[in-house]
């Protein structure tokens, strides 16, 4: 019985998208389920005023004080979107002015796993600092740029971290509140590496399982994101993350990291590895059930897989440190499934594919093609 009930309040909130998780099946995964739901109706005008520009400048955080004290007056106050403790590069955007007028779609940047939201002047922190200076200087202002730091950016810890509950509604949370704070419809997403995973779950909604608790995410926001572009994301896993590995690290973990799957099919074992597989393999492998439910894979437990915007796009590169050759049981594991398009980058690193590409992300966003 005490399974149900959390079950059937997340099964009214879903409507788009049919969700339901049998009982059988979370016992069997060892679930053990903590109630939790929540939602947020959204609603919002398009603005559209083509008015002053940004300049070249180096975007420096926080928040403006015009989003800072609205954030705290509409009951976001407890998500703590400013992280002040983690300093002025956790957080940017937000109206210069309370009157402020917005030309563009509000662009909501996701990070990877260690990172935030501008570049603290460590390694593998960059932020996105580079793609917003570049978009200030094409006319953009702040008020049409917003990144969040999730996470204490510490490099050490990157092992920890998970698809969690928290996190995920934290960051759903905070697309909301911008699309509240700015009066749209529709955003425009850019995340990279583990932020294009954490993006996909919170724009699908609906029922999450992680290591502690099932949390509800609430409807799906795949019509208020209008493009959608995925920097060197792991959507099928990380070759990487052995069965040993993700029993020992949660970030290679079978539940809720990017564990790839043991075998190329479920249930037998055949000569091909993770790596190595190829499209002709036909490769079916049991990967992390969150991936799995994002993608599609387990239909009967996680519903189908959404669009997650207009426009998708993927972008990656062959020689990625973290990611590898981005082959994955014969898939490409930084390709969102349903992109309209996808852009591949020759000799570019992990924070490199989102550094040194502001152009063309640039590009993607504005014209909607790569
Ligand atoms: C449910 O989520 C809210 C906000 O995300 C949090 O404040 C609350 O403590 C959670 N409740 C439980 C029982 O986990
Ligand atoms: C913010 O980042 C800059 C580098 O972009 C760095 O020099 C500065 O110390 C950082 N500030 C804080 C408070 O972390």
């Amino acid at each position: 019985m005490k399974f149900y009930a959390p079950l059937f309040l997340a099964s009214l909130f879903v409507a788009a998208q049919c969700f339901y998780v049998p009982e059988e099946w979370l016992k069997k995964h060892g679930y053990n389920v903590k109630k939790n739901t929540s939602s947020r109706h959204l609603h919002g005008k398009n603005r559209i005023n083509p008015k002053k520009s940004g300049g070249d400048v180096i975007p420096v955080g926080p928040f403006s004080d015009d989003f800072t004290q609205w954030l705290e007056t509409a009951g976001y106050a407890d998500y703590n979107f400013p992280s002040l403790h983690l300093g002025i590069n956790a957080s940017y955007g937000g109206k210069e002015f309370k009157d402020q007028e917005l030309k563009h779609n509000p662009v909501i940047f996701i990070h990877g796993n260690s990172d935030g939201a501008l570049d603290d002047g460590t390694e593998f922190s960059s932020g996105f600092s580079a793609t917003i200076k570049y978009f200030l200087s094409k006319g953009y202002t702040s008020a049409e740029l917003y990144a969040v730091t999730w996470g204490d950016r510490k490099l050490d810890k990157s092992f920890t971290r998970i698809h969690s509950c928290a996190t995920l509604k934290r960051l759903r949370k905070f697309v909301e509140a911008v699309m509240e704070y700015t009066n749209v419809e529709q955003v425009d997403i850019i995340a990279h590496s583990m932020g294009v995973t954490l993006a996909r779950q919170i724009i699908k909604g609906g029922a999450v399982l992680d290591l502690t608790e099932i949390c509800e995410l609430g409807r799906t926001i795949k019509y208020n994101v209008k493009t959608f572009l995925g920097i060197a994301a792991a959507n099928y896993g990380l070759c990487m993350c052995d069965i040993d590995t993700a029993t020992k690290l949660p970030v290679c973990g079978v539940r809720v990291g990017f564990f790839p799957g043991s075998s190329c099919k479920k249930h037998e074992d055949s000569s091909v590895s993770c790596a190595s597989a190829t499209k002709q393999d036909k490769c079916e492998p049991s990967y992390s059930h969150i991936l799995m439910g994002i993608n599609g894979d387990i239909p009967e437990f996680f519903g189908s897989m959404v669009r997650e915007g207009e426009n998708i796009f993927s972008f990656w590169s062959e020689e990625d440190e973290i990611v590898g050759s981005n082959s994955v049981w014969g898939r490409k594991t930084s390709f969102i499934p349903l992109s309209n398009g996808f852009k591949v980058f020759p000799n570019m690193k992990h924070h490199q594919l989102k550094t040194d590409t502001v152009a063309e992300q640039y590009k993607a966003i504005v014209e909607c093609t790569v």
